[in-house]
């Protein structure tokens, strides 16, 4: 099927093998258009009304008119606009919370990690950020009860893992979830594990924009970026390319930012800090990526080594919780107390 970017009045809906979905109820939007705004990855009304104009017409092939008046009408649909504030605290009330494994750890989270928002795992290298990463991989999939994710047996949810530094282990998944016993089987926590390999920057971002896709269908609730700015910063070196750096990250976190609040996932990222001695500008122990990651994570955690297996996480930056510190452990069976 051809659509006529600029005319799209002229737009053919002859064609009736369209799935039937919210978006097909818009004005103006027939079978055929619904169908080909789904090949394009806006399944849901939400999808629709949170793109941009610009961003609608690129990937839909519509004029500029018809995005318009096809956002508009999802964001009649859905009521957006303003809404007061208990109706926000009732959204924050269908967030989930998954456990990381350590006490502490949750009672310094409020509970844990929670869906709709980026949290920012940052530290010095082997402080635990991929060990982390790996253990809410698992314990995501738990029942509510016990701490996960998972609240329907017949629609299991969807973990993706995408590793820019190669360091994924299903074996530390395995053993993360031995821990578990019966209330776990791991074939089950493997298979609802995706991992991608991202080789640059670009590839990373693309990866971002089809989990953008699937997300109500693969009923994805964890997203894991491991590491978020390890390309891009060996791709952009020297200070002339930061802007050009910046630029794209901010895109690239923007795009995370609404697959966490448009499909109420938790988006884990991870960071390093500055670590040459002898930089000329920086802190070393701040997180790379600059002001605008500080805008977009809603929580930052930064790890720090202690003795043996233990590790420090203080909660540096929150919209609702303190900033404290408290100790953990990494184990063979991943994050746990210290005993
Ligand atoms: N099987 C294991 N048993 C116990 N500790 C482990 C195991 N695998 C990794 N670790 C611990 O995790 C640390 C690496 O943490 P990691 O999360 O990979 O660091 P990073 O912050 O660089 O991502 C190692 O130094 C080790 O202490
Ligand atoms: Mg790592």
């Amino acid at each position: 099927m051809h659509l006529k970017t600029n005319s799209p009045e002229k737009i053919t809906l002859e064609d009736s093998k369209s799935p039937i979905t919210g978006i097909i109820t818009l004005p103006g939007v027939g079978s055929a258009l619904s169908r080909k705004l789904q090949e394009a990855g806006f399944s849901t009304l939400e999808s629709i009304a949170t793109v941009s104009i610009g961003e609608l017409m690129a990937l839909g092939g519509l004029g500029e008119k018809t995005a318009g008046k096809i956002i508009q009408a999802a964001r009649d649909k859905l009521g957006y606009g303003f809404v007061t504030a208990d109706v926000i605290l009732e959204t924050r009330r269908n967030m989930l919370r998954a456990t990381t494994g350590a006490d502490t750890l949750d009672d310094l989270l409020n509970g844990g990690i929670e869906t709709g928002s980026i949290t920012e795992l940052y530290g010095e290298f082997r402080t635990g950020k991929t060990q982390l990463a790996h253990q809410l991989c698992v314990t995501c999939q738990l029942p509510p009860a016990l701490g996960g994710f998972n609240n329907d047996d017949n629609n299991p949810i969807s973990c993706i893992y995408i590793d820019t530094e190669g360091t994924f282990r299903p074996e530390r998944i395995v053993s993360m979830t031995t821990r578990f016993g019966s209330d776990l089987d791991v074939q089950m926590v493997l298979k609802h594990i995706f991992h991608g390999r991202a080789y640059n920057s670009d590839h990373q971002m693309v990866l971002v924009e089809n989990i953008i896709k699937d997300a109500p269908s693969k009923n994805v609730k964890l997203v894991i970026v491991d590491s978020l700015i390890a390309h891009f910063r060996a791709e952009f070196v020297g200070r002339g390319t930061l802007a050009a750096r910046q630029q794209k990250l901010n895109q690239h976190l923007h795009s995370l930012l609404k697959l966490a609040e448009v499909s109420n996932v938790a988006v884990i990222v991870t960071n390093q800090v500055h670590s040459q001695p002898d930089m000329f500008f920086g802190d070393p122990t701040m997180p790379v990526g600059g002001h605008i990651l500080a805008h977009v994570s809603h929580t930052r955690i930064y790890l720090r080594k202690s003795k043996g297996e233990r590790r420090i996480a203080r909660i540096v930056d929150s919209p609702l919780l303190p900033e404290s510190e408290t100790v953990f452990a990494i184990t063979e069976e991943g994050i746990g107390d210290v005993h």
